[in-house]
């Protein structure tokens, strides 16, 4: 068995975890050749691979980022854009020169829609849901995610004593795409004051409100953004457009713009942190390392039991599987009724609506 692996999209901690305990559990149980794919399907095109074996993955559990490097903008239907052409063919002759029996596609919607259409061209695969984003359907949790949450819990530890100190409004934005996990998760991880995510439109006012009652009494607040909030009436804060990537928009500064109209509202200087990719870079949480290597060993299983068109999930705290056609495209919002929502506004949170 020749089993080809690659790591499509946005890196993240724990890509190399899966990686290893892919390749690990796949030669040890199956006897099986394994190869990587570099820079996400780009290596399907170029025909850039490398050999995996025992040797290749040792020491990278912790390590963060990718060992075969990714590439977010590489979808061989439309490439290099919306209205590339459909090079998939040229993937698919890699694929039978290199003799792969089957592809485990370590990424996000984006990498398990692309998945999907190689599925359908006869090339079985497997997906393992990755993005510190938290948002691929049908997984409660997707590896990477923690890691980043452990950096914005610790960037508001730090934004909080100097913001005490100053009096000051402090605003953090996260990343997170369209969905506010891990602002939220980040944000009560690190006591914010306020939390503001896409699922939920804020009202200028009552931010303000929260931070004017804050000033008379505790004297500093702490604002924690997903770069995908949004003011009511106002849309998300789009920082450019990539054409040739699959999901074009890139958000961010949103932090900015809150800051610009908080600022007249408030007597407290208002001051803004923009996270960024500090939140995807370094070694993965220990739990992301566990979920990770659950996830690469649950992936072996699928190929070994030829159960082809699957993606790895975490559904409660079992480690089980999905159809990639039913996850392939679709994103996982919070829901408004979500626990942490409610704790939130039972502890005195504002999320940004009176
Ligand atoms: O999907 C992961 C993510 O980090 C998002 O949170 C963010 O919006 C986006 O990728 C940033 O992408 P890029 O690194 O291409 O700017």
């Amino acid at each position: 068995m020749h089993i080809g692996i690659l790591t499509g999209g946005g890196d993240c901690p724990g890509l190399n975890a899966v990686i290893r305990a892919v390749t690990l559990a796949l030669i040890n149980e199956c006897d099986a050749r394994v190869t990587g794919i570099e820079r996400g399907f780009l290596g399907l095109m170029t025909r850039s691979v490398r050999p995996l074996d025992a040797g290749a993955v040792a020491g990278i559990l912790a390590e963060g980022g990718t060992i075969l490097g990714t590439h977010n903008q590489c979808d061989p239907f439309h490439y290099f854009g919306a209205g590339g052409a459909d090079r998939s063919a040229d993937a698919m002759a890699t694929v039978k020169a290199l003799g792969l029996d089957a592809l485990v596609a370590i990424g996000g919607d984006g990498t398990m829609a692309i998945a999907h259409q190689f599925e359908a061209l006869g090339l079985p695969v497997v997906g393992v849901p990755k993005t510190i984003d938290n948002d691929l359907y049908l997984t409660d949790r997707t590896f990477g995610f923690d890691s980043a949450v452990a950096v914005v819990a610790e960037a508001l530890d730090r934004l909080s004593t100097t913001a005490r100190s100053h009096g000051r409004v402090m605003i953090a934005e996260t990343m997170g795409r369209y969905a506010g996990w891990i602002a939220l998760e980040g944000g009560m991880a690190g006591g914010a004051h306020v939390i503001l995510i896409p699922e939920i439109e804020f009202d200028l006012a009552a931010v303000a409100a929260h931070c004017k009652a804050r000033e008379q009494h505790e004297g500093h607040t702490i604002i924690c953004i997903a770069e995908g909030a949004c003011e009511q009436g106002a849309g998300m804060t789009v920082r450019s457009t990539i054409a040739a990537s699959p999901d074009p928009l890139r958000l961010g500064g949103v932090g900015h713009v809150l800051q610009q109209r908080l600022q007249p509202l408030l007597d407290s200087e208002v001051r803004t942190t923009l996270l960024g990719h500090v939140q995807r870079g370094g070694a993965p949480t220990a739990f992301d390392r566990v979920l990770s290597t659950r996830f690469g060993w649950h992936a072996a299983q699928l190929v070994k039991a030829g159960r082809f068109g699957r993606m790895v999930a975490l559904q409660g705290d079992d480690c089980t599987s999905v159809a990639i056609a039913d996850v392939a495209g679709r994103n996982r919002r919070v829901p408004h009724d979500h626990e942490l929502l409610q704790a939130a506004r039972g502890l005195g949170v504002s999320l940004g609506r009176v």
